[in-house]
């Protein structure tokens, strides 16, 4: 769906105005516009770097090294795997191998008919029971390939 360009630009003005006088304003800010639309729409970034007298190139740096923050909209489903150590040793990888072939796409993805989104995830605070996921926002401990085709068909029928 596209956006509105009007509509950006207002809603993250109205961001703007209700952050710009905090200390760091500009994470609180992403927050909030990925809050408001689902995502950090890409036009929005030159106006959140002229108000808080930045350059683009720093808003979005800042933008793409956090990987909370989407530039695109995800689909109706988020899976989440974590990449961190613990779940590493416990065979993430190749879970998140198996996910990826499974589902046709890279990190940060979302499969042609918009169903999932894959991103990756650094430590959900349940590394004794990796690999760990976020499913929809609910973790789930002990995905091997099968748990991880289950949890498929329970967000995708
Ligand atoms: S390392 Fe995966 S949940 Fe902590």
């Amino acid at each position: 769906m596209r956006l509105d360009e009007a509509e950006v630009h207002a809603r993250v003005g109205e961001i703007l105005d209700a952050h710009e006088a905090m200390e760091g304003p500009l994470l609180p800010i992403l927050h909030a516009v990925q809050d408001a639309f689902g995502h950090v729409p890409l036009e929005a970034l030159p106006q959140i770097a002229e108000r808080l007298n930045l350059s683009r190139a720093e808003v979005h740096g800042v933008m793409s090294f956090y990987h909370d923050f989407r530039s695109q909209p995800h689909g109706r489903h988020v899976i989440k795997l974590c990449r961190a150590e613990a779940c590493q040793s416990m065979g993430a990888d190749r879970v998140a191998g198996h996910a990826q072939a499974r589902l046709g796409i890279g990190w940060h993805q979302t499969t042609a008919d918009g169903g999932v989104t894959l991103e990756p995830v650094f430590c959900l605070g349940l590394c004794a029971c990796g690999p760990a996921a976020l499913v929809d926002g609910r973790v789930v401990g002990r995905v091997d390939e099968a748990r991880f085709d289950r949890l498929l068909e329970e967000v995708r029928p």
